[in-house]
């Protein structure tokens, strides 16, 4: 948690984007695992933690915008939860230490809504992503899910998205921290990366890291021989020599922020010359999109950019052909990277990915794409200083989609489809950085870069 200030001031800034009526910040509940007292590890929704900073359940914080008020909603402890949960500080305690200085019960929330409605007020709200909050939205607006979600607010959900983008000073910190969290993962990972060992182990013990330095890792951990497939979260395998390990992984620190690298690593840090040429090529597509990085380009052109090395490298492998440009704007370099170079980073690892991806991602200035490859970029619009964003380009065969490309005869005149049947077991590779935009160029989140190059991978796996 930041100081007290911090969250007043956000909430400041939120009142003077939204200019009038009610700012309903949902804070999230306990989910059930598998029956009710068993729950997931508790999560407070980002946007509450952004702007009212407590993270416990059954919370909610009411901004009343044309009286300037603000209200937490919560239940005070009763002994039952003193006796079960220990000697807790008071709501009212934890409310002051956020600058919330009117505590309600939660019963009070829904006359405190009808009141706003009857007089008129527009109840803003974040598009609820939980079900949970759908139906308590809904009983508090008499409203069914199809209009709770329909009805979500624009004006409050791009004011939240304008905010949570620009990094604050006390945020990069906490970055960094999950940086260094992630940096153990992933560097732990590599050394394991040995012939016989099962993938289930590694991703276990990185998560482990992940735990017993934060709060839990940040996404589900995508660790397989089997990079190809781009979000692969089966760990069955057992290393084999000649394969590549991919580990796509991060965490989230103590104050909720996250990390997310990906690196791709021989086992045993044996390399085959191919898999030394298909790095070299992701790694000078990562290297130089990190170069372009700078306020003002749109990440969609560095995006494209990555795509240039990749397809241009292929050619030189003799895997494409034909004319660069017209490949680009054909979108045929997404038959090896279908994926977005990047994301926003934050609170989420997807940032703000719950209000609306396109809405974080693009504006009116850039629009998204719906050209296959293209369209997965998350993150196209302008960078600004502060933006924190991850590179993360990757060449990947996948069998299944090589053959309905061949099939359907989809741009033949850039891929050299005979020669792609050698790479049908090769996997994939992907290697992420996590970066601030600066105001000249960028850095990374965490200042230590993990080995990226061959010669730094191998010595780490082989030291
Ligand atoms: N690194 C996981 C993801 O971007 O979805």
């Amino acid at each position: 948690m930041f100081a007290k200030e911090t969250y007043i001031r956000r909430r400041e800034e939120l009142k003077k984007k939204v200019k009038s009526g009610i700012i309903l910040l949902m804070g999230n509940g306990e989910a059930p695992l598998n029956y009710p007292d068993n729950t997931y590890s508790f999560r407070q929704d980002s946007s509450f933690l952004y702007f009212a900073g407590l993270d416990t359940p059954d919370l909610y914080c009411v901004i009343d915008v044309d009286n300037n008020n603000e209200f937490l909603f919560g239940n005070e402890l009763t002994i039952d939860d003193i006796v079960w949960m220990g000697n807790l500080p008071s709501l009212k305690e934890r409310s002051e230490s956020v600058g919330l200085n009117r505590v309600l019960p939660v019963s009070e929330l829904s006359g405190t809504i009808a009141a706003a409605l009857k007089s008129g007020k527009v109840v803003h709200y974040l598009k609820p992503y939980r079900h949970r909050n759908q139906i308590i939205l809904g009983e508090l607006l008499n409203k069914n899910t199809a209009e709770i979600l329909a009805g979500c607010s624009l004006e409050l959900t791009k004011a939240v998205i304008d905010l949570r983008l620009i990094k604050e000073d006390c945020e990069l910190a906490e970055m960094e921290s999950a940086g260094e969290i992630g940096y153990l993962m992933h560097l732990t990972a590599m050394k394991m990366c040995q012939q016989g060992i099962a993938e289930r182990e590694i991703a276990g013990i990185i998560e482990g890291i992940a735990v017993s330095k934060g709060n839990r890792v940040s996404f589900t951990t995508i660790l397989s021989q089997n990079g190809q497939t781009l979000h692969n979260h089966n760990h069955d395998g057992i290393l084999q020599r000649g394969r590549l390990m991919l580990t796509d992984a991060g965490a989230e620190n103590v104050n909720y922020y996250a990390s997310d690298f990906t690196r791709t690593v021989a086992v045993g840090g044996q390399y085959s010359p191919k898999q030394i040429d298909i790095h070299n090529i992701v790694l000078q597509a990562i290297n130089t999109a990190i170069d372009l990085i700078r306020p003002g380009i749109p990440y969609r052109d560095i995006h494209r950019e990555a795509y240039r090395i990749i397809f241009d490298g292929l050619k030189d492998l003799g895997l494409t052909k034909g004319n660069t440009e017209d490949a680009l704007a054909n979108g045929a370099p997404a038959l090896f990277m279908p994926h977005g170079l990047g994301h926003a980073l934050g609170l989420d690892t997807h940032d703000m990915e719950d209000l609306g991806e396109t809405l974080v991602g693009y504006d009116d200035e850039i629009q998204r794409s719906t050209l296959f490859g293209y369209k997965s970029l998350r993150f196209g619009k302008k960078l600004k200083e502060r933006h924190v964003i991850t590179v993360e380009p990757g060449i990947y065969f996948i069998p299944q989609l090589i053959e309905k490309w061949k099939q359907e005869k989809i741009n033949t005149d850039f891929i050299h489809f005979d020669k792609l049947e050698n790479y049908y077991n090769f996997g994939g590779i992907r290697l992420e950085d996590d970066v601030i935009v600066t105001k000249e160029g960028s850095m990374l989140v965490y200042p230590k870069r993990l080995p990226i190059t061959i010669e730094e991978i191998v010595e780490t796996i082989k030291g």
